[in-house]
């Protein structure tokens, strides 16, 4: 192959995947193994679980990607793997992984942070969004908003004080026994409720910070279940569902327009597991005609873990800095890492 190729590697949580991707940020490649049959007796992610069958699936999963985009490890270029935020067990099988490889064939490796690359999910399909911008990334770990005045430059301006949205929408559905994960089999019951039927109220933080909470809503839906004795299937669970939801998406906006009443923006990105739900992305999408701002999705499947968008990152990584520290020095991080925020 002519063209210059990294490897990427991400096991943060309970996907394996690894990608071929070229400097010039082409996809050659993106396999992504899930783990969703081990953890659904449990109704979530066992951490031990994750990481022993990520040890167990890593190898295939490199394999099949470089198979895929017809390249020997002999002729990569770079390594790139996620270091964190994530379960500490996975992040280390990736890591460990990476860290050989690019020790052995003498090549850089990149670490990426996990958030970063969701954000980098929407460059994948929108090569030239106008900045500075502001980009929110919802998913079943994460619920963050950041700043980016330039490329590759990130400020948190806001978290999750407790669950994350994905969290608050898996929880639910495992309390009503519908499976895991939970957010798209309640997009899926939820499609066809009614969003208005139930009054909850839309959680926003009584201060001026950009923060998220999704645990009151989450508590306040498990206690209506449990005293009102709701149960799949009964339109009146659908009803709920869709209400639920647009609470979660109400919630997720507002904070968006109390930011771009703060900071000066010219575009919004939104990412993540939970930005594969249709009625976040035509609320996000009409929420940008509204409010007279551009907005920006990745494609679907690039919306849940995977490791074409730590690829991708990595590639633009290399694009503007020359030197990389040894692949051994390189460490993973089960939180957000200060000199990353
Ligand atoms: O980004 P992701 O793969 O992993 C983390 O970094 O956490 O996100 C997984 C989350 C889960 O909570 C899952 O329920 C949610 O994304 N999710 C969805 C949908 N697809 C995945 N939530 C709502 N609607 C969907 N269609
Ligand atoms: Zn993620």
């Amino acid at each position: 192959m002519s063209e210059k190729c990294l490897l990427a590697i991400e096991t943060s949580c309970d996907e394996t995947s690894a990608a071929v991707v070229t400097f010039d940020r082409e996809i050659k490649s993106n396999i992504v193994l899930s783990q969703d049959v081990i953890h659904a007796p449990f109704g979530g992610v066992v951490p031990e679980l994750a990481s022993r069958q990520h040890l167990k699936t890593i190898l295939p999963v490199i394999e099949e990607a470089l198979r895929r985009a017809g390249i020997g490890l002999e002729e990569i270029e770079a390594f790139a793997v996620t270091q964190g935020p994530g379960l500490i067990g996975s992040l280390l099988v990736g890591v460990c992984f990476a860290r050989s490889l690019a020790y052995y064939y003498h090549r850089p490796l990149i670490g990426v942070d996990h958030l970063h690359a969701h954000i980098e999910s929407v460059f994948l399909n929108n090569p030239d969004i106008p900045f500075p911008s502001l980009a929110l990334i919802v998913s079943g770990g994460h619920t963050s908003l950041f700043y980016l005045p330039q490329r590759l430059s990130y400020l948190l301006l806001g978290r999750t004080r407790d669950d994350a949205a994905g969290e608050a929408l898996d929880k639910v559905a495992k309390f009503l026994n519908l499976g895991y994960p939970g957010g798209p089999i309640i997009e899926r019951l939820a499609r066809e409720g009614n969003p208005e039927a139930f009054p909850f109220a839309v959680p926003r933080m009584k201060d001026n910070s950009l923060d998220f909470s999704f645990s009151g809503l989450k508590t306040a839906a498990l206690r209506y279940i449990r005293e009102n004795r709701l149960q799949a299937p009964s339109p009146q669970l659908k009803d709920f569902l869709a209400s639920f939801e647009k609470a979660i998406v109400d919630s997720l906006l507002f904070n968006l327009s109390k930011a771009l009443s703060g900071y000066q923006a010219e575009s919004v990105l939104l990412c993540g597991g939970v930005a594969r739900n249709c009625r976040l992305r035509s609320s996000f999408l009409r929420f940008g005609e509204e409010m007279g701002i551009k907005v920006y999705l990745p494609l679907p499947e690039f919306c849940t873990d995977n490791a074409a968008m730590v690829g991708a990152l990595a590639a633009e990584i290399i694009r503007q800095k020359k030197s990389f520290s040894s692949p051994l020095s390189l460490e993973a991080y089960a939180r957000f890492s200060a000199g990353l925020e």
